[in-house]
């Protein structure tokens, strides 16, 4: 059993976890999030963040041991994000697993937060079956938007990303000259279900065409501040059509490039991950172009997409990469790979 920590950013978890026939079993996992301080700012204040996380970061550990039902005997290892993130937020999780692993005398597992994002398809759920490699998986969160082949657990390769913002982070920003609160993705979402007219023209899908996968969602949320400073005053169904266009536009690019890197690659199955993969309409469309290709597709439970540690934990499952626990720092701009 592992005892795994999140804390890269704005959320605070804590779970335990164990192997199971190839894939991961989820304990106990709990999750403390300051989201709702940073709504009165628009966004994630890293200072605040890291206060708050001084204050959970203990009760949250301790309440995911205690909803486990495991003792400390029992824990055979520590695992922690370690990047990429905040540094504030990372020093605290990291310190704190590291005082851990020293006091309880366990072996700590740094985990690359992103890799964990796209872990979380091997958490066992409802399907009782995991990702068959090669796999190509689409990393969409607030941070980085990447495009990844795994040909095995261990081997990962980057082929693809956005070369400017990441989706979330186009998403969060629009949401903002929208009026809408923070985090942007799931009111944006919520904003276009609602939708009833037409803004009667369409956003850009940079780069959509282009036969490459590279992605681009700057432009897309330039378009959408112009649009949003030119009419001053925004009508309800305005904003919601708005909100409606801009998730399809953002949608399109994400699905067009995942799929170009199906048919290049010919993978087993696609897995898609991150925080942004908590988009209902982009796991209908994925879904829908996937079952069309005839390649199976991987999406986590809601619950498992935006951050959370049970992910931490599956990913120090199966790719336990060791290090020396007191040599283990933060490292804000870790990469996917
Ligand atoms: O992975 P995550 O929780 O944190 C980072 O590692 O960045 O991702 C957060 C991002 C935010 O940009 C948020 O707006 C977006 O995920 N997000 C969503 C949804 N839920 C969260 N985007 C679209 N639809 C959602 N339902
Ligand atoms: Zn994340």
């Amino acid at each position: 059993m592992i005892l795994a920590i999140e804390s890269t950013c704005d959320e605070t978890g804590a779970a335990v976890v164990a192997a199971k026939k190839g894939g991961v079993e989820i304990l106990s996992n709990e999750v403390a999030s300051s989201a709702e301080i940073h709504v009165k700012y628009g966004g994630v204040v890293p200072e605040v963040a890291a206060r708050e996380q001084i204050r959970t970061i203990i009760p949250v550990v301790k309440e995911a041991m205690e909803k486990a039902g495991v003792s400390k005997e029992e824990i055979e290892a520590i695992a922690v994000a370690y990047g990429p993130g905040l540094i504030g937020s990372l020093l605290i999780g990291v310190e704190s697993a590291k005082a851990l692993a020293l006091a309880w005398d366990k072996p700590l597992i740094a985990v690359n937060h992103m890799a964990a994002h796209v872990m979380a398809n091997w958490i066992k759920g409802e399907r009782n079956e995991v990702p068959a490699r090669p796999a190509v998986g689409l990393v969409v969160s607030g941070g980085h938007t990447d495009i990844i082949l795994l040909k095995s657990l261990e081997k990962w390769e980057w082929i693809g990303g956005t070369r400017d913002d990441a989706a979330g982070e186009c998403l969060d920003k629009c949401a903002r000259v929208l009026g809408l609160p923070y985090p942007g993705g799931p009111e944006i979402e919520k904003a276009a279900e609602g939708a009833s007219g037409d803004l009667g023209y369409r956003l850009p899908r940079p780069l959509i065409h282009e036969d490459n996968l590279e992605m681009s969602f700057s432009g897309l949320k330039e378009a959408v501040v112009r649009e949003v400073t030119q009419k001053k005053e925004l009508e309800d169904w305005e904003r919601q059509a708005l909100c409606k266009e801009l998730l399809e536009a953002l949608t399109e690019v994400l699905v067009e490039k995942t799929m170009m890197a199906v048919d290049k690659w010919q993978p087993k199955s696609v897995l898609l991950a991150g925080g942004v993969a908590a988009s209902k309409r982009l796991r209908e469309r994925l879904g829908q172009r996937c079952e069309e290709a005839g390649v199976r597709l991987f999406m986590p439970e809601f619950r498992y997409c935006t951050d959370n540690a049970a992910m931490v934990g599956a990913a120090a499952v199966l790719r336990p990469i060791k290090k020396n626990a007191l040599e283990v720092r933060p490292e804000p701009s870790l990469e996917v790979v």
